[in-house]
């Protein structure tokens, strides 16, 4: 059997994903969470998938003290891979110090254990093409400059960035990758795993799919006066397998002393954009399932256009996205209606 991983956020939707990547990759994932935009379901549907019960700590990573403990009886990791975070843009413009607190302290904390610990000298980082705000040249490369960010939830993942810049610097052992991901969408193929929103969802595809259940009366389209062929945004849609498969890819390129840099970044898209109308039409032909959808004005702070310049992971990391938009959506749909039908009750 290949190394134990922690993954840290491993209960959420990319972080459960990655689990099932790295168990059927023949790693030992261990997972870190304080459930706070997950539920404990989550561990049964990963073993239900692989067959393999991740280890699962609750803990909630500002909490230094307890993160040593956890690094000192786990001193036999091999690597992390970070996903713990807040995420909802909204959210942290009316709350920024919720972020800052704990996307940066959490991560601070975790890089205080993994640099003064004997293991885990390696880090996957999750980043956001939020970094590259509205860019000047499409598809966008990593060498794109970096943009004021429009939130303080971009601003975590900016500021993060440097702080593991700085921190792979200051410690010629420690590495890093950090992973600039586009839109995340879809689910697990076997309907299992998925996106779990709380609340109203703020995101395209689950406002989508619980229009489309019932949970929701209309889906609002913000915004058709765009500079883009139907007038509506244009976004690099990836599936989250893909994404998934990607951070394991990412992880062994460390592990093997393949990076080139300390700290490399990637792009994880598909290299294809599609509106928000194209993505609409696509989970009606795939399902079969009308919508019930309007326009209205621009969300403020929505960047009109963005896909990937995907090059750089095709070549260097040798990962290429395989899935496209149908099956985005179809296993979206699969995930929503199992969901419905009390799969995490
Ligand atoms: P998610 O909310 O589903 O998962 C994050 C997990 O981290 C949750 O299970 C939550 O309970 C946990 N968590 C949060 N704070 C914690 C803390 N202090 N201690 C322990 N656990 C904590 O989110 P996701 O969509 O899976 O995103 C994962 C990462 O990817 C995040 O860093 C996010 O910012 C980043 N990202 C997501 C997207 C996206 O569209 N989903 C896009 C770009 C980047
Ligand atoms: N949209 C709608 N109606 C909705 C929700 C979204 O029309 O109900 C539109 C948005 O205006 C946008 C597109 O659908 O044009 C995609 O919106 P999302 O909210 O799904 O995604 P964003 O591109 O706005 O943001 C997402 C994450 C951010 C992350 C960013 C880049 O939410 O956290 O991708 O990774 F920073």
């Amino acid at each position: 059997m290949a190394g134990k991983i922690l993954v840290t956020g491993g209960m959420g939707y990319i972080g459960s994903h990655t689990v099932v990547e790295l168990q059927q990759n023949g790693y030992q994932a261990v997972i870190l969470d304080n459930l706070s935009n997950s539920k404990p379901g989550m561990l049964d549907l990963i073993t239900q998938i692989t067959g393999i019960k991740p280890e699962f700590i609750n803990l909630d990573m500002q909490e230094r003290d307890g993160l040593e403990v956890f690094f000192r009886e786990h001193h036999d990791l091999e690597g992390v891979i970070h996903f713990a975070a807040y995420k909802a843009v909204g959210e942290s413009v009316e709350n920024p110090l919720m972020y800052y607190r704990n996307n940066l302290g959490s991560l601070i904390n975790m890089l205080a254990c993994m640099t003064g610990s004997r293991a885990a000298k390696h880090l996957v980082f999750s980043s956001s093409c939020t970094v590259y705000g509205q860019p000047e040249v499409l598809p966008v490369s990593e060498n794109a400059p970096v943009k004021p960010a429009m939130s303080p939830y971009g601003n975590t993942k900016q500021i993060s960035e440097e702080i593991i810049e700085d921190t792979c610097q200051a410690s010629k052992k420690f590495s890093a990758i950090s992973l600039r991901y586009f839109n995340p969408i879809g689910a697990h193929e076997s309907g299992l795993l998925g996106e779990l929103p709380l609340g109203v969802p703020n995101n395209l595809v689950p406002f989508i799919t619980q229009t489309a259940i019932g949970k929701r009366k209309q889906l609002t389209v913000f915004g058709n006066d765009y500079d883009t062929p139907d007038g509506t945004c244009i976004r690099d849609y990836i599936h989250v397998s893909d994404l998934a498969r990607a951070h394991v890819v990412a992880l062994e390129r460390m592990l093997k002393k393949q990076n080139k840099e300390s700290h490399e970044i990637f792009n994880l898209g598909t290299g294809r954009g599609y509106s928000v109308l194209e993505a609409v039409n696509a989970f009606e032909k795939t399902t079969g399932v009308k919508l019930n959808w309007k326009f209205s004005d621009r969300r403020p702070g929505d960047v009109e256009k963005v896909w990937a310049d995907t090059g750089k992971a095709n070549k260097v990391l040798g990962w290429k996205a395989e899935r496209g938009l149908e099956e985005m959506m179809a296993t979206a749909w699969k995930w929503e209606v199992n969901l419905n039908e009390g799969l995490m009750k």
